[in-house]
């Protein structure tokens, strides 16, 4: 969602801040701005729009200065516009902040009895009055600080700068991430660690209720109460041009091709061949005691949950539900301490998974995640409790969720296995098989890839459809939902995710020459009755985009287009046949002429309800 980047040191602050934010870009947002304290004066820069409308802005009207901020905002509390642009500023305060103050209409309202004037509608504004008026009862900066966060509930991340005390910036947290970068005499604040990359490797993650103040030459951390926080810096090793694309038009195609890879690091070092088993690292679960398991997640990560489910299910034999973390939290759940709860999230930061996670803990249940960011909220949440499976997808950028999806896949077939052999369900024979197919998938993506031209062929005859429909069964259900969803949340298009037996109770209706369907009819237990389904389709004129195994030489009599994924086991079809439909989704919104990595009105992380 937003992003948030600060600096201290001896540099230029606004080209350090500004290029900290374009690394945040994929996060989505709808304006931008900058503040730099120089001369004892704050000078703010704020433009709504893409971050090129901030840089036209800065090239006419300048910002000097070693001390600075800068935001990225995705609106919450008011409209986009420059007015409610970050960072506000009051009496000297400056403020940049990401998440939600829940109490903002109260304390809105007793500062404005105290004859305070309001400039922009957020939420954020309040903080720069709270800081000011504590200033003004005597108090220095930090203190100032404290007590205004002591009246502050809601989640947050905030980062804030003062006239009068001007050799440091001051930031806070609670469920918003921010992290510090340590450098020579500099020192950086961020939302997220691509920000920093460029200037350091030296980080610090700012845990909840914890406060920092930043200076030049130091940094030091303190709980809210103001108690000593000791902190050693951790290295990261991820190179700044990973986050780069790569000779790829977009993020998405690029992180669509890295998919093979992505794979194959979530794989590596997991499997050990000769046992038949699986080594999975940072989970402490008890997994022979769990009598039941639900799995909480949004958008994506909830179609990966339902595939788990299909595969924990056939392999361990173990109950699961899939919830929508949003639904969970609020339907009274009925957890007892035989349940696991398994968090699924790319960014770990999604507010409703963390949310749930959080209800699944304090009634009992042990918790666990498959998550992509290291020491990102819900890692940290599962890491003293049932651990967490990191995907080792790499930074995904493009808002639309591609590898990040295909490797939670993995991850919950890794998990699958591991949750089998140990409570006896999967034979070592078995298991070897198993282990051996998933071995295969990064091979057989690489070979659909370079059968690219076809799926484009297919995007080009179809890219003026307004309505899609896509169907699947069994495992391959799950993906049909997913499918759709790429090609809505990237062309706008109208698409619609169905189980293909359950076309016939409604969907039925809307079939004609002008709704392509795009069918998945993979071979394996559920084909015969997935392609007598798609055959109604064609009796009502509907046109056929199939995606089956190869081999299959009847489809084609049915259908329009094909698209032949390899041969593998039928429980890791998701994770072939979902390739050719983000492909689909792509080129189609490529050639439509959409923003495929920034979608409108979306956000790479939703870290609010
Ligand atoms: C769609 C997409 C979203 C996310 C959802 C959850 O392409 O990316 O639907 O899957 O917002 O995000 P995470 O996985 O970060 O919790």
């Amino acid at each position: 969602m937003c992003g948030i980047v600060g600096y201290v040191g001896g540099q230029s602050a606004t080209p350090i801040i500004v290029e900290g934010l374009r690394k945040l870009e994929y996060r989505g947002y709808d304006s931008a701005g900058v503040a730099v304290i120089h001369g004892g004066q704050t000078q703010i820069r704020r433009a709504v729009g893409k971050l090129k409308n901030l840089d036209k802005l800065l090239l006419e009207q300048p910002l000097t200065g070693s001390l600075g901020i800068g935001h990225t905002r995705w609106a919450t509390h008011g409209r986009p516009s420059e007015q409610n642009a970050h960072p506000h500023e009051t009496d000297g305060i400056t403020v940049v902040h990401n998440g939600i103050i829940e109490n903002y209409l109260q304390l809105k309202q007793r500062l404005q009895e105290m004859g305070r004037k309001f400039k922009s509608e957020t939420d954020t504004e309040i903080m720069a009055h709270l800081v000011a008026t504590e200033m003004q009862g005597g108090k220095d900066f930090v203190t100032a600080v404290r007590s205004a966060l002591s009246q502050v509930r809601g989640a947050y991340a905030f980062v804030i700068l003062c006239q009068k005390e001007p050799d440091k910036i001051i930031t806070a947290k609670n469920a918003s991430p921010i992290v510090l970068g340590i450098g020579d005499d500099e020192s950086f604040v961020a939302s997220d660690i691509p920000a920093l990359l460029a200037h350091t490797r030296k980080v610090v993650f700012l845990e909840d209720g914890q406060m920092a103040v930043l200076t030049k030459k130091e940094v030091t951390i303190t709980t809210l109460k103001g108690e000593p926080v000791q902190f050693t810096p951790r290295h990261i090793d991820w190179s700044p041009v990973m986050a780069e694309k790569g000779g790829h038009k977009h993020f998405m195609h690029k992180e669509i091709f890295e998919q093979p890879t992505a794979i194959a690091d979530t794989i590596r070092g997991r499997v050990l061949m000769e046992e038949a088993r699986v080594h999975l690292d940072g989970m402490n679960l008890d997994v022979k005691s769990l009598r039941r398991l639900v799995i909480v997640a949004c958008g994506t990560s909830y179609h990966s949950g339902l595939v788990g489910k299909f595969i924990i299910e056939a392999i361990a034999r173990i109950p699961v539900e899939v919830d929508l973390a949003s639904e969970f939290r609020y339907r009274s759940p009925v957890i007892d301490k035989e349940t696991g709860i398994l968090a699924i999230s790319q960014s770990g930061e999604t507010a409703d998974t963390l949310a749930a996670i959080k209800e699944g803990k304090s009634l009992g249940a042990s918790v666990f995640a498959v998550c992509n960011v290291i020491e990102s909220s819900i890692a940290r949440e599962c890491l003293g409790s049932g651990g967490v499976l990191y995907t080792h997808a790499g930074p995904e950028i493009g808002v639309a969720s591609t590898k990040a999806f295909t490797t939670q896949l993995v991850a919950l077939y890794l998990l699958a296995i591991h949750f089998g052999r140990e409570r006896g369900t999967l034979s070592k024979e078995k298991a070897t098989e198993m282990l051996n197919h998933l071995r295969q998938i990064p091979q057989q993506i690489e070979g659909m890839l370079s059968r690219e031209a076809s799926l484009i062929s297919i995007a080009r005859r179809y890219s003026k459809a307004r309505d899609f429909l896509y169907l699947g069964r069994g495992p391959n259900y799950p993906i049909a939902l997913e499918g759709a969803l790429k090609l809505k949340e990237i062309s706008y298009i109208h698409a619609e995710g169905y189980s293909a037996g359950e076309m016939k109770h409604g969907p039925i209706a809307l079939i004609d020459d002008k709704m392509p369907t795009v069918g998945i009819a993979t071979s394996g237990p559920f084909y015969e009755k997935t392609v007598s389904n798609l055959e109604e389709v064609r009796a009502r004129e509907g046109k056929l985009i199939i995606i089956a195994t190869e081999g299959d030489s009847k489809i084609a009599t049915i259908a329009d287009d094909v698209f032949l994924v390899p041969k593998n086991d039928p429980l890791l079809d998701p994770i072939l046949t979902v390739v050719p439909l983000q492909l689909i989704a792509y080129h189609i919104a490529d050639l439509n002429g959409t923003d495929v990595d920034q979608p409108r009105n979306l956000a790479k992380s939703v870290t609010v309800e």
